[in-house]
């Protein structure tokens, strides 16, 4: 965390990489929060690409009328691979001060976190991340915005698949989100009774599915579901079928829920958490602090420093997954 001294007065704030379901109830907390404090607002469009193109709007009390319960992001978001060159960040920094924006609150995940710390480092423009991510995948928080949603709709999903798969006695593959990260497919997995769950470093192999499979055939069982995750390691879902229909001849069905776990009203956590965050952001940068994400430990609002956020890599519980291998018998 860095100190600034700097009076602020104008906060920008940006939506960033994948949009999360949370993300308008973070940013209708940061715009009602700021208003609040006597402080402007301005809304930077699409993240990075905004702020490069000078895409900036004035945001006022009642833009933030019926945000609360929508999917997707009202300022939009994008990848600006552009901001990793230099003179390109030269001309955000230009821009945000043009605009006389004291401070930023980046609403987004690693990759927009890296942005924001090179913004401060090299242009002394404090800033303040909010984890907003499906993947959950931020170092520091237990928590980021979009991931409870994500889960839910997959979980929805996968509940439908098994009435089918019941029905037929079928395998069915689903492959789920997240990235180089389990957390989707691991909480997916248990709270969906998956028989298997791979994640990009299970410990589970093809062959020992196959034999959690067919000992659960053995003992009556006809259907069932396997997880993965979309960066799991022997490949992706279809690879996970072809390797089990070369080794023991059984066909499975394959589903990737894809964006649609991307979508969609957020959950009540995910609201109050983004609603919660976006308070913090604000607070943090009126007390001068900042290069900081606000992130969730025990059921309270912590501050990480942006650098262990960003330099540390988050690992899911592994424990969710041998449960879910002793459950689904
Ligand atoms: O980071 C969120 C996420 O949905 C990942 O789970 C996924 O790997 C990626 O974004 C997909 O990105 P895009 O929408 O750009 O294809």
């Amino acid at each position: 965390m860095s100190q600034f001294q700097k009076e602020i007065r104008k906060i920008g704030v940006y939506t960033s990489g994948g949009d999360a379901p949370g993300m308008n109830a973070a940013i209708r907390s940061v715009v009602r929060v700021a208003i609040h404090k006597k402080l402007e607002v301005i809304g930077i469009r699409s993240g990075y690409i905004g702020m490069i193109e000078s895409q900036m709007i004035p945001l006022q009390l009642r833009d933030m009328a019926n945000i609360i319960q929508r999917g997707g992001t009202i300022l939009k978001t994008g990848r600006a691979l552009d901001f990793l060159k230099k003179e390109v960040r030269q001309k955000a920094a230009d821009n945000l001060k043009n605009q006389g924006i004291d401070g930023l609150v980046c609403i987004g995940g690693d990759g927009s976190f890296r942005g924001a710390q090179l913004l401060w480092q090299e242009h002394q423009i404090p800033i303040v991340g909010i984890p907003g991510t499906i993947d959950n995948d931020i170092f520091g928080s237990e928590y980021t915005i979009g991931f409870d949603t994500a889960v839910n709709t997959a979980l929805d999903a996968i509940d439908k698949i098994r009435d089918t798969a019941d029905s037929h006695d079928r395998l069915f593959i689903v492959e789920v989100m997240g990235r180089n990260s389990g957390f989707i497919a691991s909480y997916v997995g248990l709270a969906g009774g998956a028989e298997e769950i791979f994640t990009p470093d299970a410990l589970t192999t093809v062959d020992k599915a196959v034999e959690h499979i067919r000992e659960s055939q053995k003992k009556g069982k006809r259907s069932s579901i396997i997880i993965t995750a979309e960066g799991q390691k022997p490949g992706r879902a279809y690879d996970l079928a072809e390797a089990i229909r070369k080794k023991v001849g059984l066909d499975a069905k394959v589903c990737i829920l894809g964006h649609i776990q991307r979508g969609g009203a957020p959950t009540a956590l995910d609201r109050v958490w983004a609603s919660r965050m976006g308070a913090a952001a604000v607070d943090c940068l009126l007390k001068g602090q900042c290069d900081v994400m606000v992130g969730v430990e025990n059921n309270q609002i912590i501050y990480v420093p942006l650098e262990v956020a960003i330099g540390t890599e988050k690992k899911h519980s592994q424990e969710l997954v041998q449960l879910s291998n002793i459950l689904a018998t």
